[in-house]
Order: structure tokens, then sequence, then C-alpha cells
């Protein structure tokens, strides 16, 4: 039987390669956005590239206001799953409020709450939702799309570095709980990763100080979609665990300049 994929944040950049990924290995594929209509357009995109391929976009946000989270509008999007007969066999939770330019002295306490809430919070809520099903069916697979900087700090992004950290935190903790459901909950933890926004700064790679690793360059979206789908797919005694995809970056003292 085909299984599912639930992919959110996938109208635009790694979404989609994660989604074009569990397509091309033959999987259908539920995935959201927040805005109907990009929803809508994303969705006639994959179902012309992928005929033979059920892929159904949702339009969900994650927060009612600065400080609350949509928890009913999970919920009723697991309930619309329901009654269309779709099982989410793997949940990936690849959204992500980028919490740019935050400084402590100047940003407010909801510029923090919102990226929090979305990337922590949220998620648990569709890990719960997801997670209650995978138990009724015998098991199934979340994977988060975290980050490097839940190792390694960034500046003016303590929202979301916070954030990260917290996720990885979540995953563990979910992850030791959810096993006995035969429920695997792992985490792929992208360095820098080429998306669209490159597109409109060319330079930007020059220079980007993640481009300065072992590797010397930084992830394609198929890259941090492989290694999403190795947790979906291939990775049966695996869980709680994190693969940092980022080049090697990390694991250096100091980064290597070229000449
Ligand atoms: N890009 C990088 O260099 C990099 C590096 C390390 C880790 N990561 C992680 O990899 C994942 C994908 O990164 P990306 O750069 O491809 O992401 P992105 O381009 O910023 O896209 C993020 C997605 O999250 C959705 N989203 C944002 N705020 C939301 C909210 N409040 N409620 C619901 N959905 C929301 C967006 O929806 P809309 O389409 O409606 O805007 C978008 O589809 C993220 O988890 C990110 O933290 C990225």
């Amino acid at each position: 039987m085909k299984k599912t994929a639930l992919i959110t944040g996938a109208c635009i950049n790694t979404g989609v390669a994660i989604v074009e990924k569990f397509a091309n290995e033959g999987w259908d594929v539920i995935f959201t956005g927040r805005d109907e209509e990009k929803v809508r357009q994303a969705e006639t995109a994959y179902r012309t590239k992928f005929p033979t391929v059920n892929i159904t976009g949702f339009a969900i946000d994650s927060l009612i206001d600065e400080r609350t989270v949509d928890e009913k509008s999970v919920d009723e999007l697991f309930k619309s799953l329901d009654r269309m007969g779709v099982f989410v066999n793997t949940l990936v939770l690849n959204a992500a409020n980028q919490g740019l330019n935050m400084e402590i002295f100047k940003s407010p306490l909801t510029d923090l709450m919102k990226v929090i809430n979305t990337n922590v919070v949220w998620n648990y809520c569709l890990c719960e939702h997801a997670a209650a099903r995978m138990k009724e069916k015998g098991g199934g697979s979340i994977v988060f799309l975290n980050s490097n900087t839940a190792y390694r700090a960034i500046p003016d992004r303590i929202a979301y570095v916070t954030s990260k950290g917290g996720q990885l935190g979540l995953m563990r903790a979910l992850a030791l709980d959810l096993g006995k459901y035969n429920i695997r909950v792992n985490a792929v933890l992208p360095g820098m990763i080429r998306t669209e926004r490159w597109k409109t700064n060319p330079d930007f790679y020059k220079t980007v100080p993640s481009r300065y690793t072992p590797i010397g360059d930084v992830a394609d979206g198929a890259d941090i979609a492989d290694a999403v789908y190795y947790f979906a797919a291939h990775a049966r005694n695996t869980t709680g665990a994190e693969l940092v995809v980022d080049g090697g970056n990390t694991i250096q003292l100091y980064p290597i300049i070229p000449e």
C-alpha cells in the first residue's frame, strides 16, 4: 500500500525539494503553506509534475495572533485527512519562522513568542495529532527540519536559535515516549541551504561563512530531502537521532578560508 508524507511549509524552497523527493519515491503527499492561493498554485504544479501521485495542499497558519498557537486548525487538518481516508505515515516538520534580525534590546517579546510558538509549540500540536493516529495504526515516523544553529549560535537570531535548541529537546522527548508505539522521531540539522532567496542576492554565496566548510559548499534542497527520506524510509532502528547536513561546518574549530 502507498505511504503518505505530510510536509509542512512546502510551497517554496526546501519544502518543495522534500515533496519532490517523496513523490519521486512513489509516496502520496500532503503539504501545507499559509496562503490559499499559493497552496493551490503549488498543488497544480506538483500534480502536473507527478501525475500518478496523490498530492493535496492545505492552507494553515501556525498562529491566531502574535501570542496564540492555532491548535484548532491542526485538529481540523487531521480530521479532514481522516475524512479523506488518508493516514500520515511520516510527518515532516519543515515550516519555520526564521526569526530574522532579532535584537535583545529592540525587539518586542512577541517577536520571540511568534518564533517559539511556530517552531516548537505548533510542531508539538502537529506531532500530537499525527502520533495519535500512528499509534492506532501500529507506527510511523516524524522528522524535524532542525538546524546546526541548535549547536552553534549565529548573530541576531536569538529566538530562532532558542527555538531550534528547544526543538531538539522536543524531538528526543517524543522519541523516548513514542518508541513503544513504533513511532520513530528524528531530526535533520542543515547548515545553510541554497534557496530561492539566493537568486535575489547572487553575491551572497561568495561571502557566506557556511561555505567555508571541509566540503567547500552549502547544501541544495535535494541534499536535505535525501536526509529526511533516509529517516522516513530506511532508518528502521533509528530514533532520537540528529543528522547534521552542513558540509562539516560545525566540526571545525575555525573555518577554512580559501586563499
Ligand atoms: N535555509 C537555510 O539555510 C536553513 C538552514 C538551516 C535550517 N533550515 C531549516 O530548514 C527548514 C526549511 O528552510 P527554508 O529556508 O526552506 O524555509 P523557508 O523558505 O523560510 O520556508 C519556510 C516555510 O515555513 C512556512 N511558515 C513560516 N511561518 C509559518 C507560520 N507562522 N505558520 C505556518 N507556516 C509557516 C512558510 O510558509 P509560506 O510559504 O506560507 O510563507 C514556508 O513555506 C526550516 O525549518 C529551517 O529552519 C534552513
